[in-house]
């Protein structure tokens, strides 16, 4: 395990992704056991992802701290007859400063596994929705955590880079050098989501320096140098100070864990603990 803590410009940031979990009851209760963590360090950026129902109810929990708010989805367009859809101003309206898009278990066939036949595959977004979606949060200020990641039958017949290079630019490719200044990637391996399976810490910094080597391609050196790139997928208190310690992973986009408050501000302290102040 690498010690060193890392001279780094770029603040780190640790998101928790709820999924579809949490009353708004629970989610103030865990709300409560994260802040006290937040409040005495700020080094790392720290993020709450709750389900849409409790947007605004966390938003307003977190008040007087300095934890954002993301959203989980949205859909591109400003208001209209879109059933069952949520707009960036609605975001906007609910406290949200960050929003995830191109998450695997929102992309299609993308994430399909055995277990769940097909159940994935009824939200079918897809690299050229992902882009829209980046598009409409940054008109909006909204910053879009940008999902990439393979799936293990990709990684096996080794397209990981061409499958990652593919939504960058689907999610990325219009974008210009301001915007890609706000913009976050995380790096989530399908294999590794809710699965226990992490990738090897070194595997997955080789995987955030190619995306932070092809965002120097699409757009320009200090741009890349300058973005954050996250790693997701099994990140557990006892695995996230090695991920964090690796020079191109810039903090962590977490699922299952961030459901357990003292293991969540247990990985935002190996984050804290990683970077300098
Ligand atoms: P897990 O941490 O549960 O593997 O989920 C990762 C993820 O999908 C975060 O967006």
């Amino acid at each position: 395990m690498k010690e060193a803590v890392k001279q780094n410009m770029r603040r780190p940031v640790v998101a928790g992704n709820w999924k579809m979990n949490l009353s708004r009851a629970e989610a103030a209760a865990l709300v409560e056991t994260i802040k006290p963590a937040v409040t005495l360090d700020e080094s790392v950026e720290v993020v709450l992802c709750p389900p849409y129902t409790a947007l605004s109810h966390v938003h307003d929990e977190l008040r007087r701290s300095n934890i954002q708010v993301g959203a989980q989805n949205v859909f591109w367009e400003r208001s209209g007859a879109f059933t069952g859809q949520v707009s960036v101003p609605m975001l906007r309206d609910a406290g949200c400063t960050y929003c995830i898009v191109g998450h695997s278990e929102a992309r299609g066939s993308f994430g399909i596994l055995e277990t769940h036949e097909g159940s994935l595959s009824y939200f079918a977004e897809t690299d050229r929705t992902v882009g829209y979606k980046v598009r409409a949060l940054l008109d909006f200020g909204i910053i879009p955590i940008v999902c990439v990641g393979e799936t293990e039958s990709e990684r096996g017949s080794g397209q990981t880079e061409g499958v990652i290079d593919k939504q960058l630019e689907g999610a990325l490719g219009t974008l210009d050098e301001a915007e890609m200044g706000s913009v976050v990637v995380a790096y989530e391996p399908v294999w590794a989501i809710g699965t226990g399976k992490t990738c090897e810490s070194e595997e997955a910094n080789r995987i955030c320096a190619f995306i932070r080597e092809k965002i120097g391609e699409h757009a320009d050196a200090e741009s890349a140098e300058d973005l954050r790139v996250l790693y997701g997928g099994s990140v557990k208190p006892n695995n996230a100070r090695e991920l964090f310690a690796q020079s191109d992973i810039d903090g962590g986009l977490v699922g299952g864990a961030s459901l357990d408050g003292p293991g969540f501000v247990h990985i935002i302290r190996a984050a804290q603990g990683n970077f300098l102040r």
